[in-house]
Formats: C-alpha cells, sequence, structure tokens
C-alpha cells in the first residue's frame, strides 16, 4: 500500500521524557537537512523548551495517550513515529493502534514481551493490511541481540544447523522511567505467560525449519570465560522471532541468552538483586517505596553515562565452525539507545529495505541497512575468531 503524503517524515511522541529528549537531541544533530519532523506530547511549554533548547525549527504536536483523537492525527501526520512514552503496557497501545489503521511505521523502547504479544494479537493483522511496520525493542533491548544474531549468523555457512550463544556484560545507570517499567513487569508475570500462550497459538508454525530459544545454565562457562546467568528478558524471544521469518539462520537454529559476570560473587549479587525486586514489587506498599528509588523524568548525569559501556559477545557454531563476534558501545540504556531508536527511525524513513509489515523484528525489517548505520554511529560489529576445528 502507497503511503499517503504526510506533514512529517518522523514525529518524536514522549520528547520530554529521559529518553525522549535524548532521542529529540540526536535527530537534531544526525538528521539529514531535508528532513520534516515534529516533537509530540503532553505538556507544550515542556516540548517549547526542550526546542529552545536543541535550537530547531521543528512543529509542536499536542498528543496525550488519553486522547485517541490526538493520536490519530499524530499517526495520520507522519511516516514514522518514535515513542518513548512507557511502561508501554500501561500507556503505549493507543498508539500501536493508530499507527496500524494508519499505516504508520512505528518504532518503539519496550523491553516488555507481554505489551509485544499483545500488540501482535491485536494490530499484526490490521498493519499487515494498512503496510504499517511496528517494530518493538528499537533499544538495548533488543538491538544488539537481533542485529548481532543476525551478522553472526550471517559469516557461518548457509543451509546448516547453527547453535548461537549471546553473551551481555554492561555498566550504567537505569532512569526512572526504565525502572518503573521492570518493577510494572514483575508484577504482570502470570499475565505476560498467558498472552505469550495465547499468541504461540494464533501464531502460524512455520515450515520444516527447527527455531527455538534454549535456556541455558547458570555457572562457569568455559568458552565465554565468564560466569554466566541465564537472562530470560525479551532478547532471545526477538532473536528467535528473527530467525523463525529469515531462512538464513538455517534448517535448524537454537539461541542461548546470557549475562556474563566476572565472579561468582556478583552472579550471587545480582540474582539477589532480582529476586528481591521481583518480591517486593509483589506487594503494593513495597512497590510504592520501591518506585521512590528512581522517579519517573530522572537518569544518569552525562558523566554517569559517559562512563557506561556494554559488549554483547556471541559464539556460533555451524558443522566444524566457531565463530566468535561482538557488538560494542558506550551508555547501553540512554546514550546508545537513543541512537539507536533514532537511527530505525531514520533507516525506516529513508533507506531502501526488503518490503515487510505488521509487527516485525529489526532485523526482519531493517537489517543489515540499521546495523550500517549503527556501526557508523559508533557501535561497533565485528569478528573476534574465526575457526575450523573440525
Ligand atoms: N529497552 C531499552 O533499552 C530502554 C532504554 C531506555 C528506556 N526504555 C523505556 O523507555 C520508556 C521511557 O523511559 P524514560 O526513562 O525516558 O521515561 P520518562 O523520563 O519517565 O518519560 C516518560 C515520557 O512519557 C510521557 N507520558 C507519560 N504519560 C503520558 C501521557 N498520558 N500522554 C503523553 N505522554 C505521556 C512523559 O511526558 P511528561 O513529560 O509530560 O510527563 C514523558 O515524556 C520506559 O518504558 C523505559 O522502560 C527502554
Amino acid at each position: 500500500m502507497t503511503t499517503p503524503q504526510r506533514d512529517f517524515d518522523i514525529v518524536v511522541f514522549g520528547a520530554t521524557g529521559f529518553t525522549g529528549a535524548l532521542t529529540a537531541e540526536y535527530l537534531a544533530a544526525h538528521a539529514p537537512v531535508r528532513m520534516r519532523w515534529a516533537l509530540a506530547g503532553r505538556n507544550r511549554g515542556k516540548l517549547e523548551a526542550l526546542r529552545d533548547r536543541l535550537g530547531v525549527d521543528v512543529t509542536i504536536l499536542d498528543a496525550d495517550v488519553t486522547d485517541a483523537g490526538s493520536l490519530r492525527r499524530l499517526a495520520e501526520a507522519s511516516r514514522v513515529v518514535v515513542t518513548t512514552v512507557g511502561p508501554y503496557v500501561r500507556y503505549g497501545e493507543p498508539l500501536v493502534a493508530a499507527c496500524a489503521a494508519a499505516g504508520t511505521d512505528y518504532v518503539d523502547l519496550t523491553g516488555e514481551p507481554e505489551f509485544i504479544d499483545l500488540m501482535y494479537l491485536r494490530y499484526h493483522a490490521t498493519a499487515e493490511r494498512t503496510g504499517a511496520r511496528l517494530v518493538h525493542a528499537c533499544g538495548f533491548d533488543s538491538i544488539p541481540h537481533d542485529l548481532g544474531a543476525l551478522f553472526t549468523v550471517g559469516q557461518l555457512p548457509p543451509g546448516r544447523p547453527i547453535r548461537l550463544r549471546g553473551y551481555v556484560s554492561a555498566g550504567g545507570v537505569i532512569s526512572g522511567g526504565t525502572f518503573e517499567s521492570a518493577v510494572t513487569a514483575f508484577t504482570r508475570f502470570r499475565q505476560a505467560a498467558a498472552v505469550h500462550r495465547e499468541r504461540r497459538q494464533a501464531q502460524p508454525r512455520g515450515g520444516e525449519r527447527r527455531v527455538r530459544a534454549v535456556p541455558g545454565r547458570p555457572g562457569y562457562d568455559r568458552d565465554a570465560g565468564a560466569w554466566v546467568l541465564p537472562l530470560p528478558t525479551v532478547d532471545p524471544q526477538i532473536v528467535v522471532r528473527s530467525a523463525q521469518a529469515l531462512d538464513r539462520y538455517g534448517p535448524d537454529f537454537s539461541y542461548s541468552h546470557f549475562m556474563a559476570l566476572k565472579s561468582p560473587l556478583t552472579a550471587a549479587a545480582v540474582s539477589a538483586a532480582v529476586a528481591g525486586t521481583f518480591a517486593l514489587a509483589q506487594l503494593p506498599p513495597a512497590r510504592k517505596l520501591l518506585l521512590r528509588i528512581r522517579p519517573a523524568g530522572v537518569g544518569p548525569t552525562p558523566a554517569q553515562r559517559e562512563k557506561g559501556w556494554f559488549r554483547v559477545r556471541f559464539i556460533g557454531e555451524s558443522g566444524d565452525q566457531q565463530i566468535v563476534t561482538e557488538v560494542a558501545g558506550g551508555d547501553p540504556g540512554y546514550g546508545e539507545t537513543a541512537k539507536m531508536l533514532a537511527e530505525s527511525a531514520l533507516c525506516l524513513a529513508y533507506d531502501p529495505l526488503p518490503p515487510t509489515a505488521g509487527q516485525v523484528t529489526t532485523a526482519v525489517a531493517m537489517g543489515d541497512a540499521l546495523r550500517v548505520r549503527l556501526d557508523g554511529a559508533g557501535i561497533s560489529f565485528r569478528v573476534v575468531a574465526d575457526d575450523v576445528t573440525g
């Protein structure tokens, strides 16, 4: 379906928030001069202050998630909509609905599996019909993992079984918005599991190819040279979805996803912190107190972001060949996330891409075009070692 003439190439919704402002900042500094764009949100005064700070000549659009008409107008005015309004399971659905109906490309930062599954069940079919590309998880969740897996698979011979493992290491400070999203997800694990089952039943089965996520075991991993914990985030689900959609991942593909840590002590401390937060999140008064630790709108300072870093090592095995690759960059949660989100929007707006529609992953919708963009913007994808062991 051809997109009718739109007023804007890109609209950033939630630009007044911590990550939204960083995304707008990135676009102001890196977007092509010809780009027509707008900042959208519910607080015009804050948006005008941001526009003045950035020194850009952009339109301000009033939009609130509680006003469906404002979201319809926003979706119909733009070719691509970027949203950082989260927790997405609480605030995200009306905009996905509006973009799916209007045939507008959509990118977000959600790392919430329940939200992604729900949006698949409710809007994938509409978006396929209108031509909208609904691309979730365009931040640290899950671009390094999704495109890193695609990059690694691309180094191995086609048409053969592949076993892939990803090991994540990172350092950084999280924002109030991310903390709230994580705590919200912890309180909804039952709903998330039910929606996931529903999606599995509704989604058409693949053909002959076998694709699966394999939960790994905690402990010392000799191949990775690190203590590892299985990481049941949204990332392995996204990698597997890309593998289901793309034949290049071979006839039999498996993926395991881990956090890599220096010592068993750190692994124990991380497990205890996650378990403690999970337990407290179940009790409403404790949850309230927990959320005060990191209020909405607050995030790491520029100095803290400067020190942030991430590295995802992949070990891919196919027959007698083993390959080690790495995706690496700076502050994962915010600086690099804003870059990944903005580059995803630019990629959808301007790059020649394979025709796709509906809910699609970053590897399926943008693949190498987005990887090349990110590589050029300082997020490196490289082969560390390539061995034929047989
Ligand atoms: N996956 C990743 O790698 C990653 C990384 C970073 C962030 N995130 C996610 O991104 C989201 C944003 O995080 P953040 O730290 O930037 O949060 P934040 O600073 O709290 O920003 C939230 C934004 O949502 C807006 N908003 C809230 N309610 C709204 C409504 N009814 N209508 C319109 N706008 C509304 C806020 O507007 P006001 O200014 O008017 O309040 C603000 O612009 C979170 O879900 C977080 O988990 C993900």
